[in-house]
């Protein structure tokens, strides 16, 4: 069930060269849920961590977030000539065509390979697989990995158990072909499912979600703490080399057990779910893109990131962070 995606006989490997993010404008905080729902402020912040989340209206879809996220990371990156595309998402425009080939030539890259990919909340790591593959195998000398999730438009509007969970965003990253070993290289990405539990995060289209919550919650910490230990083992580092772990973005008391179970301390731990709330496959991109902005995550940090969602599905990475320009 599990499969880790080892750097190519040459020693090359795929090298981070940007990141971005976009976030709707509109926020929707615990109060303004509490004015519609028999909920508390107390209630979604002690189960959750969550504050508020960013919700896209109808004039923003997925597509539009993608791009505004891929935009930043390219106008970010070092120049790379981006020769493939793919777009981790569960809630794409439509069932056809795919959200990938539109996002490229919005973004003037007409003509090269662009899918789509969904693995849950997983979505991003599987992508950053598809994406090393891409690299180390030569097919594609960069390519632009984006993570986009309209996660809010699932749970049922009355929902009291799901709608304070989620948020809308996307996030996205550069990578370039490098060596294995340089700041930037991504290390071998584990990647695992478990199709016998695809009934406890469920939704046929929107409004439907359904999700046995507790069960999520122990899966979660369980396969985000085994990937984790995994991935850092499969570069040779121990718990305490790690300068950050930067979990899915889930809720705060998942990512808190995570840590705990890994034994890495509170001040290395990268988190935003307070402000964004669950954004799916946009989490974690999206928290490694600004905690560069604000300092949080800083070159030659070596950081662990890992996953978990619906299929169910999970993963993890490594990499030492590289200084971006
Ligand atoms: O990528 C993975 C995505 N999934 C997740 O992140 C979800 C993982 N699961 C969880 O984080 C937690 O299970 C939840 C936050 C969803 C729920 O927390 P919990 O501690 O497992 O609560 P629960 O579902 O066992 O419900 C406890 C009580 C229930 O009331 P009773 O039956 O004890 O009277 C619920 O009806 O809390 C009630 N409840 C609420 N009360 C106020 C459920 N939702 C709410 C709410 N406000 N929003």
């Amino acid at each position: 069930m599990t499969a880790a995606t080892a750097p190519g006989p040459q020693a090359r490997a795929a090298v981070v060269c940007g990141v971005g993010a976009a976030l709707p404008s509109a926020v929707v905080s615990n109060a303004d849920l509490t004015a519609r729902l028999d909920t508390t402020d107390e209630w979604i912040r002690s189960r959750t961590g969550i504050a508020q989340r960013h919700i896209a209206g109808v004039d923003l879809s997925t597509e539009d977030l993608a791009v505004q996220a891929a935009t930043q990371a390219l106008a970010g990156s070092t120049p790379v000539a981006v020769e493939a595309l793919v777009v981790a998402t569960t809630t794409p425009d439509r069932c056809c065509p795919a959200t990938a080939p539109a996002v490229a030539s919005r973004l003037g890259l007409t003509g090269i390979p662009a899918y789509d990919l969904a693995a849950g909340c997983t979505g991003f790591l599987y992508a950053l697989a598809t994406a090393s593959g891409l690299i180390t195998a030569g097919t594609a000398q960069a390519v632009l990995v984006i993570g986009a999730d309209r996660l809010a438009c699932l749970p049922d509007p009355e929902d009291r158990t799901t709608v304070p969970l989620f948020g809308d965003g996307a996030g996205a990253m550069v990578l370039r072909g490098g060596s294995v070993g340089e700041d930037g290289a991504l290390g071998p990405v584990v990647l695992g499912s478990d199709g016998t539990l695809a009934d406890l995060i469920r939704a046929s289209h929107p409004g439907t979600l359904h999700m046995e919550g507790a069960e999520v919650f122990r899966n979660a910490v369980e396969r985000m703490s085994a990937a984790s230990l995994k991935a850092a083992r499969a570069v040779g580092w121990d718990v305490e080399d790690l300068d950050r772990l930067v979990p899915h973005q889930a809720n705060a008391r998942i990512t808190g057990f995570v840590a705990r179970q890994l034994g890495v301390p509170y001040d290395r731990q990268l988190t935003n779910v307070e402000h964004v709330g669950n954004t799916g496959a946009a989490s974690i991109p999206l928290l490694l893109a600004q905690a560069t902005a604000d300092g949080r995550l800083k070159a030659r940090h070596r950081v662990l990131l890992t996953a978990f969602g619906a299929g169910l599905t999970w993963g993890a990475t490594t990499l030492t962070w590289p200084d971006l320009p």
